[in-house]
């Protein structure tokens, strides 16, 4: 099967021991390769930050994002890893934010943020527009997930938060059909309204979560076309890696 090449994952739990995600090294290097084998030559690891759930410290993350630097190294995989952050919206949020507390995705303005099942559209939008207020690009972690955006039949809440400037993102594999049919037909439909920005893995491990972006780019590729796919998986998240140095004069 031929790949879409030099695909880049904006969102998984490949960092051992900080969260939910990989819990071995070995997992992680199984992971890494996986990624590797589906074109993926870049990613942003995004362990969860939620207070009083995931509050992993600073350095911990750290230290494992140094240990998996080198572990590619020896594993002589082409692929560039990066720091980021999935974090749980809370309205402490825009002000750890701007104290550095947690990383903003490869040091970039982009965050990604997510949001619980309970979360109502009124909470979304006003967070989405409090960090757009504060210099940020907030990209929306699996929307597919939050009742409020999917049973809304119209899409018009999810246009509100993209014309807002919020980003949207998918999960692989709810695209894939793999969360079931309604959520596979929820991401067709957001795709061919063009509303979708990001699609990433969310991988947390090697067996049910695994790393799929280019199973799924193969299919995107196939139902919406090459320069789709090309603009999701691999121009889009150009833009992150690009705006690190934009961000970094602001600072
Ligand atoms: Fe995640």
């Amino acid at each position: 099967m031929k790949y879409i090449e030099d695909i880049m994952d904006i969102h998984c739990h490949m960092l051992p021991h900080v969260d939910d995600g990989a819990d071995t090294y070995k997992m992680a290097r199984k992971m890494l390769r996986r990624a590797s084998r589906q074109g993926v030559t870049k990613i942003i690891l995004t362990p969860h930050y939620r207070i009083d759930y995931f509050e992993t410290s600073m350095e911990k993350i750290k230290e494992e994002f140094y240990k998996m630097q080198r572990m590619i190294l020896k594993m002589n995989l082409d692929m560039e890893v990066y720091l980021g952050c999935e974090y749980h919206c809370h309205n402490s949020m825009v002000k750890r934010l701007k104290n550095g507390e947690r990383p903003t995705l490869a040091g970039s303005s982009y965050v990604l943020v997510e949001f619980s099942s309970s979360h109502n559209f009124r909470t979304i939008r006003n967070q989405v527009y409090e960090l757009i207020v504060a210099g940020f690009k907030p990209v929306l972690a699996h929307i597919e997930r939050y009742p409020c955006l999917f049973e809304d039949k119209t899409l018009e809440l999810v246009e509100e938060i993209v014309n807002l400037g919020g980003y949207i993102q998918i999960n692989a594999n709810s695209v894939l059909g793999k969360s079931g049919w309604k959520v596979k037909r929820f991401c067709r439909k957001l795709m061919e309204e063009d509303l979708v920005s990001f699609i990433a893995s969310d991988s947390h491990d090697d067996v049910y979560r695994i790393p799929n972006l280019g199973e799924c780019a193969d299919y995107v590729e196939k139902k919406m076309g090459y320069d789709y796919a090309k603009r999701i998986f691999v121009k889009n998240p150009r833009k992150i890696i690009d705006d690190i140095k934009t961000n970094e004069r602001k600072k």
